[in-house]
């Protein structure tokens, strides 16, 4: 009896501290709760940043145009060299080589200034040029606006028609490459008076930059243009292809022609080049855009666009930021088969074929990512009387080794 009395106080004794134990370590826990509470909110940092800052950055778009080159070049560098380390070392979360968040807090910060303007570019003919080409280009790539402006950029008469032209250039992103780019650039303006240089930097992201500035331009500076063209450097156009198209529109109704890519997905593979997290393009499919090369648009549309695309959010990539205006102004561009984007490919299952073959282009309007030699290459062997289409073209056999004596001049590729 007397042990079981004992054994239940001892009981009783054993539930009571681990009762008190249980009250107190219940209380310890109380207490940081109410401290740690701030701190768990903390990693919400991510949507205040692209959210909250937006209203002081609005009201003065202006300012802080005209204050921007004066801070920039030296964030520049430390922005471009804290790139390269986040690139190299670790691998980044949320900014792969590009800083969404930066981007989303800059992007009210859409108006820059024209450095160097073409303002009588569309006066000279009456009546306004037929074809104005605007071709993107940076100011380190200065043989490929040479060879644009003997090639098939050519200004003057192309079917009796005018063409005119201009490239569009912001500042470089890296001005030690190429020190003398002021004074080059101004030279070339004062030389060939084809340069529009607006003062932003010219990097990949800041194209739409790009397209909202050249379209306010054209509408401001050739709104007596009948057609545009606007595409890369690394481009090879049939301009006499264009002009014959061209001649069979009307230039007061709507048009909008090009390599159209249609149901394209955004990336979100953050290694690629194109990379959009859904905190900037929630939907699953863009809307219909133009791919890279260049594209046709009629004076009425341009007007439009530049209207339509000033109310659309900027979007790091020009071509699909293109696209949402077209949208906006509910406008379907149109697919032309004389658009190759990408290039011509070699058919590797037959490499024999003779893809470099000026008969080939000549029914083409824009063919993609061209070598310097390569564009005028082929603007001189399609210009050349020599050339002649319309017999079938002959399928050169694959290459071999000849023994000396069968060598013949026909075997020449160009011939
Ligand atoms: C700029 O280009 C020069 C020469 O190509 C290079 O040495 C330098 O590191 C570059 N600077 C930046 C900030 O990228
Ligand atoms: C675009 O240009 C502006 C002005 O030069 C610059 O501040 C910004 O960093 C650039 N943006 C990108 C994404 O390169």
């Amino acid at each position: 009896m007397r042990v079981r009395l004992k054994g239940d106080a001892i009981c009783t004794l054993l539930l009571l501290v681990a009762l008190c134990s249980l009250l107190y370590s219940q209380l310890e826990h109380l207490v940081p709760v109410g401290n740690k509470e701030p701190t768990k909110k903390q990693p919400s940092v991510t949507a205040k940043i692209l959210s909250a800052p937006r209203a002081p950055w609005r009201p003065m778009p202006a300012e802080a145009t005209v204050l921007k080159p004066h801070v920039t070049p030296v964030i520049r560098q430390t922005e471009a060299a804290n790139n390269k380390v986040t690139t190299t070392t670790r691998p980044p979360l949320t900014d792969s080589a590009f800083n969404f968040k930066r981007y989303l807090l800059n992007k009210d910060n859409r108006n820059f200034n024209l450095l160097i303007n073409q303002p009588k570019k569309c006066r000279k003919t009456p009546g306004g040029p037929f074809l104005l080409i605007a071709i993107k280009s940076v100011v380190e790539d200065f043989d490929r606006r040479e060879i644009v402006r003997k090639t098939w950029g050519k200004e003057g008469l192309v079917n009796g028609e005018q063409i005119q032209r201009v490239f569009l250039l912001g500042t470089p992103k890296n001005r030690t490459v190429l020190a003398t780019w002021e004074t080059l650039i101004h030279q070339e303006s004062q030389t060939y008076r084809d340069i529009l240089l607006w003062d932003f930097m010219d990097t990949f992201f800041n194209l739409t930059l790009k397209e909202i500035h050249f379209l306010n331009w054209a509408a401001e500076f050739c709104h007596n243009v009948k057609f545009i063209f606007k595409g890369d450097a690394d481009v090879f156009v049939n301009v006499e292809n264009i002009v014959d198209f061209l001649e069979r529109h009307d230039p007061t109704e709507d048009l909008f022609v090009g390599d159209i890519i249609y149901n394209a997905r955004p990336i979100r593979v953050q290694k690629s080049k194109y990379y959009i997290p859904e905190t900037m393009y929630g939907l699953s499919i863009y809307p219909a855009y133009a791919g890279g090369g260049g594209f046709l648009l009629s004076s009425h549309t341009m007007k439009k666009l530049s209207k339509a695309c000033r109310e659309v959010e900027l979007f790091p990539i020009d071509d699909v930021f293109l696209g949402m205006c077209l949208q906006r102004i509910n406008l379907k561009p149109i697919l032309h088969e004389g658009f190759k984007t990408f290039g011509i490919v070699k058919p590797s299952a037959a490499p024999h074929l003779q893809t470099f073959d000026p008969c080939f282009y000549k029914d083409l309007m824009v063919v993609h990512s061209l070598k310097v030699a390569e564009i005028w290459l082929m603007w001189n062997l399609l210009h050349s009387p020599r050339l002649s289409c319309t017999q079938k073209k002959q399928v050169k056999k694959p290459f071999q080794w000849k023994k000396k004596a069968q060598i013949t001049p026909q075997a020449s590729p160009l011939s």
